[in-house]
């Protein structure tokens, strides 16, 4: 690790080249043997369906160096069947947990030199990646894919890390359809972010902020992470816009987002603005929400869910 000339603290959010992928072939019907690549590209036919029909999924997921000295991966086995529940949506052949899981644990430690130091504020980022590589022109499911897993270290998502951060209502986009591919983690999803994503910054804020497709009513989520509110009790239900003025605190959570609290939510087109956070700082809760789940990925705190994989 000490060899590596790496300025962990101002990481971004980028990709920076680690020593080693592993991959994994479905030809004939069957997934095949894992492989270890030190190869950063990969050699596909030119007619794959991943490139014409968007026939790919992917995850995301970190590794954390802990003040134990252990090395903690979070949520591999939620992220295993997430990817499968993808593949059952875009009819890719399923990977199983075990065999997802192998592969994870080998190249978080084929790469160990690539996680960055504790308390550097930065976590190795674990991308699987599931395409659709036989040769397709009618619109059709391929017959051979390629699942590769790479890594490479990260700083926060958001400029700042922890930190409230504006964010703007795009009305004139939707970012997935009611009966679409929303529910899956497929790039589409993301193509169809870029240009709202790009006219937010455009406009000065960290994030854009999307309403349901069908009826432009509800909060959907906010780019590319989830979003939350926090009000008296706990529940998971639809939340009118209007609802934001009522909120305590409000954030995005998710894998590279961690917990990132939002300060404001500009509607610019009803001439809205939500302001969540009146000094611009995050909240308690907020703040009490990040230090336990950060806890519970560095092991600090007791993994009373399960969510933990300590690597030996
Ligand atoms: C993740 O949190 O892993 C995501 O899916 C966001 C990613 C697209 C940057």
């Amino acid at each position: 690790m000490s060899d590596l000339n790496i300025d962990w603290a101002n990481l971004k959010f980028g990709y920076m080249p680690t020593d080693y992928n592993v991959r994994c072939y479905f030809r004939n019907g069957a997934w095949g043997e894992i492989e270890v690549s030190s190869e950063e590209s990969i050699n596909i036919h030119m007619a794959a369906t991943c490139l014409h029909y968007g026939q790919e999924a992917f995850e995301g997921l970190k590794a954390y160096r802990c003040k134990d000295g252990k090395i903690r991966i979070f949520r591999m086995e939620a992220n295993a069947e997430r990817l499968q529940s993808t593949c059952r949506g875009i009819l890719m052949p399923e990977l199983s947990t075990e065999k997802f899981c192998e592969m994870i644990k080998k190249v978080v430690k084929l790469n160990e030199r690539f996680i960055p130091p504790y308390e550097s504020g930065a976590s190795l980022y674990i991308r699987p990646l599931l395409i659709g590589t036989g040769a397709q022109v009618g619109v059709h499911p391929a017959n051979e894919y390629l699942f590769v897993v790479f890594v490479t270290p990260v700083g926060p998502y958001f400029k700042g890390g922890f930190f409230a951060n504006p964010y703007v209502v795009i009305r004139e986009y939707d970012r997935s359809a009611p009966l679409g591919t929303g529910i899956y983690k497929v790039g589409g999803n993301y193509a169809a972010s870029l240009l709202a994503n790009k006219k937010a910054h455009d406009l000065g804020y960290a994030c854009e902020f999307y309403l349901d497709a069908k009826e432009k009513k509800y909060i959907d989520e906010a780019g590319a992470a989830n979003f939350f509110g926090i009000k008296k009790k706990v529940e998971r239900r639809q939340i009118p816009i209007e609802e934001l003025e009522t909120l305590e605190e409000a954030g995005a959570c998710g894998t590279a987002a961690v917990i990132s609290p939002i300060s404001k939510i500009d509607d610019l087109e009803m001439n809205k603005s939500y302001v969540i956070s009146k000094d611009g700082k995050p909240g308690p809760i907020s703040k009490k929400l990040y230090d336990k789940l950060r806890g519970i990925q560095y092991g600090e705190e007791p993994d009373v869910h399960g969510w933990v994989t300590v690597l030996d």
